[in-house]
């Protein structure tokens, strides 16, 4: 039936060509709109309507009610629904708009759906930089819950055809932007606590977060549901097995390389052949959709623990994880 095939087709919204005012519309009249930020594209939803917040888990698949990140336009638009504090201030004042997500307690009026705290009392807010999620979360004078727009467990996606890929048919419209600047997500800051955590490792480098602050992050407890909410292991899965630290493939395997001759065969890719990790990061999650595509077992060389190889390391091990456990977003 044509109208139940327009219905159910997701529209590809021109960033340029008046896309952005339609993904507004789209998102006000309660559909899912995925949009590019700096970080990965986000699987859009008005983070007030819960009908539509909760489309969001049935379109990825998320087995469970983990937090989402709501998107706002500015810091401004932050205050209106958590308590602010002095190193909210602070950082934001230095890395908004920007990769940092920073998590806060609830507002007394917040306005934001239970599906997106999943009944925590703290909100993660983070101010993409993009221009084109900035156009869209000015149009919608709202805000936006956005996890990854990629199926449960599945890799992150940094282009509107990873989205396609994944989502197509289960999403009203994608507006594309071309790849993600970053291409990892944010990183994620708890300032609702006696100290700041570091509950995600991201696309802005812990040590830089640090320098602002005057003081080193705290890590997450990871006992704790409430400091690491939906922070599962197998995450970021290709469907082959991945192989970590390997300074060269085996038979059968393709690789992921990172620094000079990374490795010449049609199944290699370098993350950056000079050794830049900023260069790695925007390539990390493309090169492993395209490996993936190859269907073979993946070797991926050693990246050192540093600057933005702490949070590529972090997305590696959930990538090489055992499948069994349960997925998250
Ligand atoms: O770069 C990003 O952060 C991307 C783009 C689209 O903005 N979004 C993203 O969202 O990565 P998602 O849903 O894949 O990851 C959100 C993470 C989850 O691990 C969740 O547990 C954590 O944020 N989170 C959300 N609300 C939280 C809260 N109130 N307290 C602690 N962690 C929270
Ligand atoms: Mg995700």
């Amino acid at each position: 039936m044509p109208e139940e095939t327009a219905q159910n087709a997701t529209q590809v919204l021109d960033a340029m060509a008046g896309g952005i005012a339609r993904a507004a519309q789209l998102l006000a009249a309660g559909k899912l709109v995925s949009f590019p930020t700096e970080t990965v594209y986000g699987l859009g939803a008005d983070a007030r309507n819960g009908t539509a917040v909760a489309a969001i888990y049935a379109a990825k698949g998320r087995p469970s009610f983990n937090p989402l990140i709501a998107h706002v336009a500015s810091v401004e638009a932050a205050k209106r629904h958590v308590q602010w504090n002095d190193w909210a201030e602070v950082l934001a004042r230095a890395f908004w708009p920007g990769p940092l997500t920073l998590v806060l307690p609830l507002a007394p009026d917040h306005g934001i759906s239970e599906l997106v705290t999943a009944g925590l009392d703290t909100l993660a807010l983070r101010v993409p930089a993009h221009p084109s999620a900035q156009k869209l979360l000015t149009e919608l004078d709202g805000p936006v819950a956005a996890p990854s727009a990629n199926p449960s467990g599945r890799i992150s996606p940094t282009t509107a055809d990873h989205v396609m890929a994944g989502l197509s048919g289960r999403i009203a419209a994608v507006v594309d932007d071309g790849a993600c600047g970053v291409g990892l997500e944010s990183t994620i800051v708890g300032l609702a606590g006696a100290a700041p955590v570091l509950l995600r490792p991201g696309g802005l480098a812990s040590e830089e977060i640090e320098a602002i602050l005057g003081q080193p992050l705290a890590s997450r407890d990871i006992h704790d549901p409430l400091t690491a909410p939906g922070q599962l292991l197998s995450h970021y899965a290709p469907q082959e097995r991945v192989r970590l630290n390997a300074t060269s493939p085996c038979a059968g395997e393709c690789y992921l390389g990172f620094g000079p001759h990374s490795g010449a065969r049609a199944c290699d890719l370098s993350l950056s052949d000079s050794g830049d990790l900023a260069e790695a990061a925007a390539n990390l999650f493309g090169h492993l959709h395209r490996l993936d595509a190859m269907g073979l077992p993946i070797a991926v060389a050693p990246i050192p623990e540093i600057g933005l190889g702490a949070a590529i390391n972090d997305r590696l091990r959930r990538a090489a994880a055992p499948r069994d456990t349960p997925s998250a977003s």
